[in-house]
């Protein structure tokens, strides 16, 4: 046990949420993770309606403990996914990639808690007055989809200036990050590629086999030139699409390369031209671990951390 702002608000164990991983967390996923204590997200990018209320129903057979769907708000079929999770009533929606104000009101007369996902001081201050329940800061050393800020700076300027729980994401992949971020004020952590290497996590053996090999350089950051900045492993698709845009190539030609990569990696298994998302905090990834043992060896690591640093009083 651990309580926070966050374990209050989510009624969860421990203050860790595992981040909503586009092809990569389904039910299975986020149901071990809820199991374990922490708060599992089923992402819903990419995948129609019909799949997400399957993956809810996959997540409910695991455990009877809160979980939640992340909704892609640019997605087109966005409105039909929002229907599915407030019919199932999941504990939170995470939401990204879009204006995530508009969709407030419904999510909250389902009694659904909202967490938006936030790149900036700005936008933070305007979800905590729109009503927000809590909020994730994402700094750029994240996998996926990355905004301009760090974890580091987006703490220090976005949790002195809301009243929220602020959850912080962003490589975080051990227990001292977490004790970090709740020194810092946060609430809690959402940590993604470390669940990616999970026992429980579907995926393609090849995808997290590259996450347990991969090291603190291994990545780089995609589509950066053209607004949708990605960061992934290194490897033949991003050093083609680096060096194409090096050249100036035109978007729509540096598009064709990267379009399907996200789902290439984690379900196919082509790790060489499909992109395995990830964030910078790789060389403490190691082994693939059952989400219970990352989760307990997470908040014993923070708990010795928080004990440590007492002498410094
Ligand atoms: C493979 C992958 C896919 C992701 N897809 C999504 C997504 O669909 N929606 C979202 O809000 N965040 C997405 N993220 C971000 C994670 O939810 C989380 O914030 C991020 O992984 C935290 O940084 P870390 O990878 O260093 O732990 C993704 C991250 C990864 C690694």
């Amino acid at each position: 046990m651990m309580k926070t702002k966050l374990t209050e608000l989510l009624n969860i164990q421990y203050p860790i949420i595992q981040g909503a991983m586009a092809w990569v967390s389904d039910g299975k996923l986020a149901g071990a993770v809820s199991a374990a204590g922490g708060a599992g997200t089923i992402a819903a990018g990419g995948r129609t309606a019909q799949w997400v209320k399957e993956q809810i129903e996959i997540a409910r057979g695991i455990t009877d403990k809160p979980f939640g769907v992340n909704i892609m708000l640019m997605a087109a079929n966005c409105d039909e996914i929002v229907d599915v999770v407030c019919e199932a009533k999941v504990a939170y929606a995470t939401l990204g990639a879009g204006n995530p104000v508009p969709y407030f009101e419904k999510l909250h007369n389902a009694g659904i808690k909202v967490i938006p996902v936030i790149p900036n001081v700005k936008l933070a201050k305007r979800v905590a007055d729109k009503g927000a329940d809590a909020l994730i800061i994402e700094g750029m050393e994240a996998g996926g989809h990355i905004g301009k800020l760090t974890t580091m700076a987006l703490m220090t300027q976005v949790i002195p200036e809301v009243d929220i729980p602020v959850v912080v994401a962003g490589g975080i992949a051990e227990g001292r990050g977490l004790a970090a971020a709740l020194v810092m004020g946060a609430a809690g952590v959402q940590m993604g590629t470390r669940f990616y290497a999970s026992e429980e996590c579907t995926v393609h053996i090849n995808a997290k086999n590259k996450i347990v090999e991969a090291i603190d350089t291994d990545t780089v950051v995609t589509g950066a030139l053209h607004g949708h900045a990605v960061r992934g492993i290194q490897n033949q698709m991003t050093n083609k699409y680096l060096t194409l845009e090096k050249e100036g190539a035109s978007e729509s030609e540096l598009e064709k390369l990267v379009i399907g990569t996200s789902r290439k990696a984690p379900v196919d298994g082509d790790v060489d031209w499909g992109l395995v998302q990830a964030g910078q905090s790789l060389t403490v990834i190691n082994e693939l671990k059952s989400c219970s043992e990352i989760i307990e060896s997470i908040v014993a690591e923070a708990k010795k951390a928080l004990a440590d640093v007492q002498r410094y009083i």
